[in-house]
């Protein structure tokens, strides 16, 4: 009887337009969803369609792990780094692209082959928080020429993350309802993400071929973003005094991935990895097999070329330059010198600043960082800033070797190990755990007018986990 009820309800509701939009896919109201969105209804600029909903049904037990999570465990990632990292690509598309409008794909709860994915919880929380569309939060800046020669104005990426099976059990610890605080017992005992724990996420931006030239033919999902973030609006660069947002189609730019492998011992046991959007490749090219089943632009993830893979910052290496402005003319730098950073040559690679002496950061990602110097700072509280400096003449460029205190952001980390030894808890790398954390604090400090002592363990030295800033 139950069932029938249930099969009528949801082809009742899957028949409408609203797919996304109903109990089967959200039984439990748990955390909120997102924080701004076009307001709801028919009427003239208001929205009535799919909206993101948070997978937030966090596992009680370890999931077993998908076949294709064991072959990527067996893969060697420092000799085949670039199939590994393709592989993962792979691993994350699947059941998640649908194959039809890229509007669609990644809507976690509908995935085709009934795998769970989850998000982390919380980032709906202030100005940087998620949109309706896709979830997607204010990332960091995109300045002039970042991105390519031809790139005139700045921005800001707009991106989603989520977690695999394994992934998702560590947030079920640390979050074991939405009516309750966090329990940081496991992250206290060095616990963090087991291994076969999958991460994936993409960025987007408003800026187009126009500017960057290998954003031609773009995958587009729709945004409802920070008019002060869009080239053609009048309140571009006037976030201080205009906050206010419209939807907007953004081009996928960058797509990151984080993989628990226990072999990469210098790293806390992580892996991580980065593709960038190239437009203009053909139908059939080196990374496009995946998405040969697709129709129309369910083809274009494959787009997405590997930028390259790192298992550990190169502690010992502390020679630095900076290559902040990338194009045909100034191509990407490879530095044979490192040995825990690995980019693809492959001339499908649009050229790239990359980071710091040419480790591992994807285009959206600072010149003077690397995705694991930053990832490594992830810890609660945020006693470390994410970085040491934003400004790139404070940032060493040889000959001299850069200083303990610049290295001390490119150091290598046992599993577990917190930043600052003994002053916060690792969050394992994880910046969305530590912004989890950081903004039910805020929240909840706000709503009950009290303050934690946690509060006080920072010295009042630092800030928000945030790469973007809205003052208003
Ligand atoms: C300067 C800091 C910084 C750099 C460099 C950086 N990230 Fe991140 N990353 C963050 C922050 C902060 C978040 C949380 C989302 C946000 O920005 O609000 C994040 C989120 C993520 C997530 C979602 C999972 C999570 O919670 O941590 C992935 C995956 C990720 N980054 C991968 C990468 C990869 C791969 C690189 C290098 C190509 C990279 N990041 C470089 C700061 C950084």
């Amino acid at each position: 009887m139950n069932n029938i009820l249930t099969t009528t309800i949801a082809i009742v509701m899957l028949g409408g337009s609203a797919v996304a939009q109903n109990f089967l896919v959200e039984p439990i109201v748990g955390y909120p969803d997102f924080g701004f969105m076009e307001e709801p209804g028919t009427g003239e600029g208001q929205y009535t369609g799919p909206v993101f909903v948070l997978s937030d049904q966090y596992p009680d037990s370890m999931p077993p792990l998908d076949p294709g999570v064991k072959d990527i465990l067996s893969m060697d990632f420092r000799n085949n780094s670039i199939n590994y990292a393709v592989a993962v690509r792979d691993y994350i598309f699947e059941g998640n692209i649908r194959g039809g409008d890229v509007e669609r794909d990644f809507d976690l709860h509908l995935n085709s082959i009934g795998r769970d994915w989850y998000h982390a919880p919380w980032q709906h929380w202030g100005k940087l928080g998620r949109e309706g569309y896709h979830g997607l939060t204010r990332e960091g800046p995109l300045s002039k020429l970042v991105l390519d020669k031809t790139q005139t104005d700045s921005s800001y990426a707009y991106a989603v993350g989520f977690y695999n099976g394994p992934g998702g059990l560590t947030f079920g610890k640390v979050w074991p309802s939405a009516d309750q605080g966090p329990d940081l017992s496991s992250l206290i005992a060095g616990e963090g993400f087991p291994e076969g724990t999958i991460v994936g996420k993409f960025l987007f931006t408003v800026l187009d071929g126009s500017q960057v030239n290998y954003l031609t033919n773009p995958l587009q999902w729709n945004a409802f973003m920070y008019n002060c973030d869009v080239p053609s609006s009048p309140a571009y660069l006037q976030c201080d005094t205009d906050t206010s947002r419209s939807t907007q189609k953004v081009n996928l730019l960058q797509m990151d991935i984080m993989i628990k492998d226990n072999r990469a011992v210098d790293a806390a046991g992580w892996v991580f990895g980065t593709f960038v959007y190239n437009g203009h490749l053909p139908e059939k090219h080196d990374y496009s097999a995946a998405c040969e089943q697709y129709q129309g632009d369910g083809k274009k993830w494959c787009n997405l070329v590997p930028v390259g893979v790192m298992w550990g910052n190169d502690a010992d290496n502390p020679i630095g330059f900076l290559n902040e402005t990338p194009s045909v003319d100034s191509p990407t730098i490879i530095n044979p010198l490192l040995k825990q950073t690995v980019i693809n040559p492959s001339s499908a690679l649009p050229a790239q600043h990359l980071g710091w002496a040419s480790r591992l950061n994807g285009p959206a990602d600072n010149p003077g960082s690397s995705c694991m110097s930053c990832h490594s700072t992830g810890q609660y509280p945020a006693v470390s800033p994410i970085m040491l400096t934003f400004n790139p003449s404070d940032m060493p460029q040889g000959p001299e070797p850069a200083d303990a205190e610049w290295m001390r952001y490119f150091r290598n980390f046992k599993d577990g190990e917190a930043f600052d030894l003994g002053r916060a808890v690792s969050t394992d790398f994880s910046m969305q755990m530590l912004k989890s954390l950081q903004n039910y604090v805020e929240w909840r400090s706000q709503s009950q007018a009290g303050v934690y002592a946690v509060e006080y363990w920072t010295d009042g030295n630092v800030g928000p986990v945030t790469r973007g800033q809205v003052t208003k």
